[in-house]
């Protein structure tokens, strides 16, 4: 499971750094340098580029798609198998409402970026103001990544302390302060995630008595057991 995990994180990393890095070079190098040149000149590279850069757009939508699916299933279900916060633990953090909005966003970002590169009539209108589009998309594309640092950070991390409210009050510690309460050492942060049974939520809600939504009594899913240790 960690293999496929780790196979799944590289291809999602991998496929926005094509992606995103994609647009940032098109918008703040080459469509500024073309404006130097004349319009025949200009018509021949822009279809010369968006020949050759097409396949690494399908490449890049096809990579985060596939992996982004794959990962929000198995995630889903080790949280709700593990009993996180006694079942509570999406509807806590409003992930699947963070999740919603990004995946609205990624596909606004998938249509926007292909039409930018395609050759369709109906996404001509894109092209005629490739810098504008470019910009918009860009910014979308910013918001997703920090959206999934935000989802990531849910659930993980080294600086997430105990708390009865996850997501809402993560206390940041100095990496000295996280040293003295070996929060390295051996890190657990994404340990129920992997299924790994010695640390995590599910030790913390098979044990606890049943919590009503109001009062999670074991919210915190990766860092908890490090403290209650
Ligand atoms: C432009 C499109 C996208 C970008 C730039 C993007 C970017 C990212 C980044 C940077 C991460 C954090 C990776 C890590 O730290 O390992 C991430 C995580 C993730 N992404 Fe995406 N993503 C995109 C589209 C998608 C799509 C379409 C899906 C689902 C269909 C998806 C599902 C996920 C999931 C489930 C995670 C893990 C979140 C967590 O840690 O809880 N992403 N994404």
């Amino acid at each position: 499971m960690d293999a496929l995990l780790l196979v799944l994180r590289w291809s999602h990393i991998l496929g926005a750094v094509l992606l995103v890095g994609g647009l940032a070079f098109l918008r703040f190098a080459f469509v500024p340098a073309l404006e130097e040149t004349d319009e025949e000149t200009r018509n021949r590279l822009h279809e010369s580029v968006r020949r050759r850069w097409l396949p690494f757009v399908i490449i890049g939508i096809t990579l985060l798609l596939v992996s982004g699916l794959a990962n929000f299933l198995l995630f889903n279900s080790a949280v709700k198998e593990q009993g996180w916060a006694n079942g509570q633990w999406m509807r806590q953090t409003s992930y699947h409402a963070i999740f919603g909005v990004k995946f609205l966003l990624a596909l606004a970002v998938f249509y926007l970026s292909s039409g930018l590169v395609g050759r369709s009539g109906g996404t001509a209108w894109l092209r005629r103001d490739r810098a504008r589009w470019l910009g918009v998309t860009l910014g979308f594309a910013v918001a997703i990544i920090m959206l999934s640092g935000w989802l990531r950070n849910l659930h993980t991390g080294p600086a997430a302390s105990a708390t009865a409210d996850p997501g809402v009050a993560m206390e940041v510690m100095t990496p000295d302060q996280a040293a003295a309460e070996d929060r390295y050492e051996d890190s657990q942060a994404g340990s129920a995630f992997r299924g790994d049974d010695s640390a995590g939520p599910a030790t913390d809600s098979e044990t606890s008595p049943a919590s009503t939504p109001a009062e999670p009594v074991d919210a915190e899913p990766a860092n908890a057991a490090e403290q209650a240790e």
